[in-house]
């Protein structure tokens, strides 16, 4: 399974990019506008950490009409060849999609809450669907369900289209999405940190160096 890194932030993704495990980048409007800097300087510095490399780095649209998010998104795509084009899953939406994807531009269908919008989007040519389990869990459904329903549908029906999942809460969520045979999981940096972590680790490993101390200073007497 993949991992993007779920954050606008230069030094979380630059972080995140320096452990190898990290195989692309999403952003979108809230988490661009957090960085309060000009947002064009920040495309250019998320894509400049990905530029040697074939990970994913997905930048979304502001427009809502079919036309305008297809001129969008063309001049997203050409910025770099990492861009994947953020799209939502609204009726311009999915028409936006056919029509990028049919000019081989890669789109992330996103803000997806249900399995028949994961089926839209497989159908408007998609490469990934970005389910947001979180927000689904927030409002009392079950967001994993959602991930198992969109795997079967993709797997009937062989669509190609991947499946991110996104919205993530809890590093047991990516364990869960792994299971399910998600493609990707994005994850806060939060997450991403709590993922190398085990407290069992952490007492194993001291255990392990303080046996192997005290039987050097038992050796030194
Ligand atoms: C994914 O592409 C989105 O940026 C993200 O996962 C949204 O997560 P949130 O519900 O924590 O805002």
């Amino acid at each position: 399974m993949k991992l993007f890194i779920d954050s606008a932030n230069i030094n979380e993704i630059k972080r995140a990019f320096s452990t190898y495990l990290i195989d692309g980048v999403t952003t979108n409007p809230s988490l661009a506008a957090k960085e309060n800097i000009d947002f064009d300087k920040l495309v250019k510095e998320i894509l400049d950490i990905f530029k040697n490399t074939d990970n994913y780095v997905s930048l979304e649209v502001i427009s809502l009409k079919e036309d305008e998010m297809i001129l969008e998104g063309i001049k997203l795509s050409k910025l770099s060849k990492n861009v994947i084009v953020k799209l939502p899953c609204t009726e311009d939406g999915y028409r936006a999609c056919k029509v990028l994807s049919s000019k081989k531009i890669r789109i992330n269908m996103t803000l997806c809450f249900s399995a028949s919008q994961a089926l839209l989007a497989a159908k408007a040519g998609a490469f990934f669907i970005s389910p947001f389990i979180g927000r689904l869990d927030d409002q009392g459904y079950d967001g994993m369900k959602l991930i198992e329903e969109i795997k079967k549908i993709y797997d009937n029906y062989k669509y190609k289209t991947q499946i991110l999942v996104a919205s993530i809460r809890s590093p047991r969520q990516v364990a869960e999405a792994a299971l399910i045979g998600a493609d990707v999981c994005t994850v806060p940096y939060a997450i991403f940190e709590k993922l190398f972590r085990h407290s069992l680790t952490d007492t194993g490993l001291k255990t392990f160096l303080d046996d192997w101390y005290n039987y050097k200073s038992r050796l030194g007497k």
